[in-house]
């Protein structure tokens, strides 16, 4: 079946907009993820999946191993879910979110915290210490680099050499109810920028990948020297790097024990524009057309699910099928109606569905209660996601 009439049949009686995932590019995506890491563990970014059924699928598959979590709670409700090897990517700083982490670890999950200061040591280890738990820490290292007065990177951890890494190690160490588990080291500018984004002129993209080029080398070698300087004085029982467009740079250095991959597995529209990246779309959403302004042009009830970062148009959702619909440059994809102009073979009356494809991957699922899954042209499964089992981490 062509792809339009398939998605139109299957989600000919449903109520929409509704969000799709798409059984046979998913698996297919699942599989080339796994081919590209070539036998290192990778753990599942949940911020870039955000569906209990869809993590259950991927942790079935050999070789991947782990969450990377984003919220304390997250970790909480996953552990009590019956999923274990949680890795909370990003700092907790609460009291509560601390305790009930810290009363989870107690209760026999692996929950690891991350870390870039005594701040942050000092915290954990007060919550970990009064729930009588000992709570695994993972530091994290800055791997975004300086080209020229350029900071080619994100701002995120101040931990930028392995001496400042050492100094939270050492404050770890002299820290009751917590322990030196893991070191990160995220390169966001290699894994989760383009390299031909279609919102940067040619001349910033040719940028983009000349500062990755040299950025490599010196992400390479900080994180063998962090890895190396904190394995020898406190012992690392892992090393996590890289993201869903890095995964062969970051897989390839030997201090690195697993990979992270997340948004791999829906593709969303940010990963057309890696170089070497071949993944097919498996996630999205359908909106339904109610009204007929012109003769080529369709309003549909919904559509505006904008990603977050730098605003701009590629952080926009587009009309992927049928082919040739696009949005109305004054109006874009609206809060509760999207203008969609299209005067191809298709006859688009009311009540058809528009297929729309998101910016990032994840973020789709804040939007809506459940993925719909569909494979020839039916609905053969439903999962909830966070939203749908009524959850809003951030
Ligand atoms: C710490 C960390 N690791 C890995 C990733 C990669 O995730 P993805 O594969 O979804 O790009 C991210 C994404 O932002 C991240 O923050």
């Amino acid at each position: 079946m062509e792809a339009y009439g398939a998605y139109r049949a299957a989600l000919e009686d449903r109520e929409l907009p509704a969000a799709f995932l798409d059984r046979g590019a998913f698996e297919a995506n699942l599989d080339r993820t796994a081919a590209r890491a070539d036998g290192v563990p990778v753990r599942v970014a949940t911020k870039s999946v955000r569906c209990v059924g869809v993590l259950e699928r991927l942790l079935a598959e050999p070789g991947f191993e782990g969450l990377m979590c984003y919220t304390g709670h997250e970790a909480a409700d996953l552990a009590a879910a019956g999923f274990d090897d949680l890795l909370v990517a990003y700092p907790v700083v609460g009291d509560d979110e601390l305790r009930r982490v810290a009363e989870t670890v107690v209760d026999g999950a692996r929950i690891v915290l991350t870390v870039d200061s005594e701040e942050h040591v000092r915290r954990t280890g007060a919550a970990a210490d009064e729930a009588g738990a000992d709570v695994p820490l993972c530091i994290d290292l800055d791997c975004s680099t300086e080209h020229l007065s350029v900071h080619f990177g994100v701002r995120r951890s101040p931990v930028r050499t392995p001496a400042a890494a050492l100094s939270v190690a050492e404050t770890v160490a002299g820290t009751p109810g917590v322990h030196l588990s893991g070191l990160m080291c995220y390169e966001a500018q290699l894994a989760g920028l383009p390299d031909r984004n279609p919102a940067n002129g040619a001349v910033e993209n040719a940028a983009i990948r000349r500062l990755k080029e040299r950025s490599r080398p010196v992400v390479r070698e900080r994180r063998r020297s962090a890895a190396e300087a904190l394995d020898a004085e406190f012992g690392l029982e892992f090393v996590n790097g890289g993201g869903t467009g890095s995964l062969e740079f970051t897989r390839e250095d030997p201090s690195v024990t697993e990979v992270t991959a997340g948004s791999a597995y829906y593709a969303p529209r940010q990963f057309d524009w890696y170089d070497g990246l071949d993944y097919d779309p498996a996630a999205g959403y359908a909106v339904e057309v109610t009204r007929l302004p012109d003769d080529d042009v369709h309003t549909c009830r919904g559509g505006g699910y904008v990603a977050s970062g730098p605003v701009g148009e590629d952080k926009a959702p587009v009309p992927w099928l049928p082919e040739g619909a696009e949005l109305l440059e004054r109006e874009g994809a609206g809060e509760v109606q999207t203008p969609v102009r299209y005067d191809g073979p298709v006859d688009l009356a009311v009540g058809d569905p528009v297929v729309m494809r998101h910016g990032k991957a994840g973020e789709l699922c804040r939007f809506f209660e459940e993925l719909l899954v569909v494979d020839g042209g039916e609905v053969v499964d439903a999962h909830a996601t966070y939203r749908g089992e009524g959850k809003c981490y951030v």
